[in-house]
């Protein structure tokens, strides 16, 4: 994917990265019984492994394919991307709700798709975990959810900062994004093992096959999925 590029160059109908994802989704339906997950969190053990990217297909595909109103909310307030991604100003998001400094209603962005909003993180701050920390990330959400029937939130990875696990008990779980092919294993085992503590519920893996690193029969360009009911480590490694 370019720099500077949107959502929207990848979210076409007859894109890989929409049919991956389309894909994704029902393969998600199909092992969790067809159960629906409403609140998810999308996250990876360490930086640039594509979670921004998951979350906006992701959420893209929700909306589409579900019909139902639903918002992606940028958390991860060091490196934001989810704006950039949809084209959307940074300003007025998470942060600035956070803070005080704005209404929740007043900071939701309509996106280019149809029943998908935007809550970008906000304006810069100097204490994002202080921020994350608060009594009033988890009324954050709770509002978030009166609003919208799915929330898809994009974060921080999980071991440089644990701040997203406070969200644990406001979301279904938690799906991981792990770069095919370059997660050591130890990492993704303390990740794994840091979010279990928590007690987020892991919902799924997605591989995210950047560098086509995966041997041809995985049967998918770009992303896997799959339910990890044990450990990570018999499956990708
Ligand atoms: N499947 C993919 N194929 C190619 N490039 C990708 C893919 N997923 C992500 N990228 C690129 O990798 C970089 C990091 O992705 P990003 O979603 O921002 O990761 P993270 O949120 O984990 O830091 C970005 O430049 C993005 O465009
Ligand atoms: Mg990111």
């Amino acid at each position: 994917m370019e720099f500077g590029s949107t959502i929207l160059d990848y979210f076409r109908d007859e894109s890989a990265e929409a049919t991956e994802f389309r894909r994704l989704h029902s393969k998600m339906l199909n092992l969790h019984g067809g159960q629906e997950f409403k609140n998810v969190l999308i996250t990876s053990a360490t930086i640039s492994e594509g979670k921004s990217t998951a979350a906006a297909l992701l959420a893209c595909t929700v909306a589409r394919y579900r019909d139902t109103k639903t918002i992606i909310v940028d958390c991860d307030l060091r490196r934001p991307r989810v704006h950039t991604l949809f084209g959307l100003p940074k300003d007025d998001g998470v942060a600035d709700v956070l803070s005080g400094k704005r209404s929740l209603d007043a900071c939701f962005k309509p996106s280019p798709i149809d029943n998908l909003q935007v809550l970008t993180s906000g304006g810069v701050i100097d204490n994002p975990t202080e921020l994350f920390n608060s009594p009033r990330m988890k009324d954050l959400f709770s509002e978030i959810k009166f609003y919208f029937d799915a929330v898809i939130v994009d974060t921080p990875p999980i071991i440089p900062v644990t701040d997203s696990l406070i969200l644990s008990t406001e979301m279904d779980g938690a799906i991981m994004v792990l770069k095919a092919g370059e997660t050591k294993k130890q990492i993704v085992n303390r990740a794994v093992e840091l979010m279990r503590n928590s007690g987020l519920n892991i919902l799924g893996v997605i591989v995210n096959n950047m560098k086509g690193v995966l041997p041809y029969y995985y049967d998918h360009r770009y992303y896997g999925y799959d339910y990890t009911p044990g450990s990570t480590e018999e499956k990708f490694f």
